[in-house]
């Protein structure tokens, strides 16, 4: 076990749904420790370079429509395990099959609009951090 930072992020429908504060609730409960918090209105270039592994897939056009739409709240978190532990408590990428208690089961409309992102390692959450936040950000 060693204490990890893991980006976060809560997606464009459950900010304009109105689910920020239950969402940071369920987070700060769960034990984590947020490090940096910014609302932020992703560009589309900023999108596609985000997603820039998924840019041969046929849902990435409709994933930079999505995740530019309206704003999204940006975070890094702070656990034990925090990469691992935020993927657990965000839920699978489709509600259909998440967890019950999981943040994507309570939340998430469908397999594209699934309402919060999690970095999938360590390596992804070092480009990650980064991507949306200066070092000084992060308190
Ligand atoms: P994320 O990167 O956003 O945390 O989600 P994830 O790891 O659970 O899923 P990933 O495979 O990385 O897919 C990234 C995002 O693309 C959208 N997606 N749409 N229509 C589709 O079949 C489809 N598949 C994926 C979702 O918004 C997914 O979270
Ligand atoms: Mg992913």
């Amino acid at each position: 076990m060693s204490v990890e930072r893991t980006f976060a992020m809560i997606k464009p429908d459950a900010v304009a749904g109105g689910h920020t504060g239950d969402i940071i609730s369920i987070i700060e409960k769960a034990g984590f420790r947020v490090v940096a918090l910014r609302k932020h209105h992703i560009t589309r270039k900023q999108a596609e370079g985000f997603y820039a592994v998924h840019q041969a897939r046929p849902f990435f056009g409709g994933l930079v429509k999505f995740m530019t739409e309206a704003p999204a709240i940006v975070m890094v978190l702070e656990n034990e395990n925090a990469i691992a532990a935020w993927r657990e408590l965000m839920g699978a990428t489709n509600p259909a099959n998440a967890a019950e208690g999981t943040i994507r089961k309570k939340f998430a409309t469908d397999i594209e609009r699934n309402c919060v992102h999690g970095s999938d390692a360590l390596e992804t959450a070092a480009q990650e951090i980064p991507f949306f936040f200066s070092s000084s950000e992060l308190l």
